[in-house]
């Protein structure tokens, strides 16, 4: 039988709440499927261990969830710890040091929901971000503080390696998918240095990739194309900055982001890669148990393909539609009163009746 070892890091507020769902959901899929189990490890590196501890993980952390298989991930942020701790100790070392230099997160419309967009278009696409590099660097500084002359610098650095390995799981992914085209997000008429870098680096991959289309759009333009028709995406590959704010607009045009999913991932496998809602702790709403658990679900459910068993992560995809096409079990943000944990069930039931 083989065993799946998932690192379980559930964080801060609404995050503990969703993953539990997601693990439900994961033991329900292993009980039904002899061929595996999982063996999971809870980890509470969240705030609450900050304050305790002075920081957000031990020393040995990474070293810790190196031998995992992968690692599911809640939300992190807590408003008595500074957002940038958080996610500078805990997230960024994660992404960074395993190497995750993909974030991919799929934006589709699901059956059974309607597009905030007030037209009837199937959105089925998804976004390819770099992880690892882009504008999301400690390089900089600041100096003079509080004085008239104070000054921030922050630098973006891309490198080739990075643009090229990005490029690349973009088209790899594409032609394994059966997408059609890839969608470059840049803004190269403006960042004379970086992105005209990463133009023309992506351009020489596209060039190796003809069977597959290619298009280039300016940021604010395809932000406004994501809008208007969004039904003509397929892959949107983009720099770190770029992708994090497409794909919160891409989970906006599809029901928000309790519905948004995400994987952190290392193509190479040399380190374990990382899934999670795109979703925050969500410090409005914790503890009452309202969190709409389908992006964190969803987001287990990519795992599953990431370990291989893409059919599962399509079973899993099947029950979370069929609960939304009933209508009867949802939380608030999409309309209906349910608990987050009355979600998870009902989508644990479907897989067992379809499964
Ligand atoms: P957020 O995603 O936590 O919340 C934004 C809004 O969406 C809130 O109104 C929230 O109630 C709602 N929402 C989010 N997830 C939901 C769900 N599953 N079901 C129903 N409603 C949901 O973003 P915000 O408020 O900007 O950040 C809160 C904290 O989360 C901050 O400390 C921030 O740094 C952290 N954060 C952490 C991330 C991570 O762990 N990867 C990602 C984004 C934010
Ligand atoms: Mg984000």
């Amino acid at each position: 039988m083989r065993e799946y070892k998932i690192a379980v890091l559930p964080g801060d507020g609404i995050g503990p709440e969703v993953t539990r769902e997601a693990v439900k959901v994961l033991e329900r899929i292993a009980e039904m499927d002899s061929s595996f189990r999982f063996k999971t490890k809870n980890f509470n590196w969240n705030s609450e261990y900050y304050l305790e501890h002075g920081k957000m993980m031990p020393e040995d952390g990474l070293e810790q969830l190196k031998e995992f298989d992968a690692i599911l991930f809640g939300a992190i942020g807590d408003p008595r710890v500074p957002d940038p701790v958080s996610i500078w100790e805990l997230i960024l070392p994660i992404r960074k040091n395993f190497q995750q230099f993909i974030n991919f997160r799929p934006v589709k419309l699901l059956q059974g929901l309607e597009s905030t967009l007030k037209k009837e278009v199937p959105i089925d696409f998804v976004i390819v971000r770099e992880n690892s590099e882009g504008e999301y660097t400690e390089s900089g500084g600041a100096m003079f503080h509080g004085e008239t002359r104070e000054m921030a610098l922050q630098n973006m650095v891309m490198t080739r390696q990075g643009v090229e390995q990005i490029a690349r799981f973009a088209y790899d992914y594409a032609r394994a998918n059966g997408r059609e085209k890839v969608t470059n997000a840049t803004k190269s008429n403006v960042m004379l240095h970086t992105m005209t870098f990463w133009d023309r680096l992506v351009e020489e991959v596209a060039a190796e990739n003809k069977d597959i289309d290619y298009e280039r759009y300016y940021i604010d333009a395809l932000a406004a194309y994501f809008v208007q028709r969004p039904e003509t995406f397929d892959v949107v590959l983009a720099s770190n900055l770029f992708g994090d704010i497409l794909s919160d607009l891409g989970s906006a045009i599809v029901g928000g982001l309790g519905l948004a999913p995400s994987g952190n991932i290392n193509p190479l496998g040399e380190f374990p890669s990382m899934f999670e809602a795109v979703h925050g702790s969500a410090p409005d709403i914790a503890g009452k148990g309202i969190a709409n658990p389908i992006a964190q679900i969803w987001s287990a459910a990519l795992m599953l393909e990431h370990l291989g068993r893409k059919d599962l992560h399509d079973l899993v995809l099947q029950a979370i539609e069929e609960v939304l096409v009933e209508k009867k079990v949802l939380t608030p943000d999409i309309g209906g009163n349910a608990t987050t944990a009355d979600v998870g069930d009902a989508i644990s039931d479907k897989l067992e009746r379809i499964g």
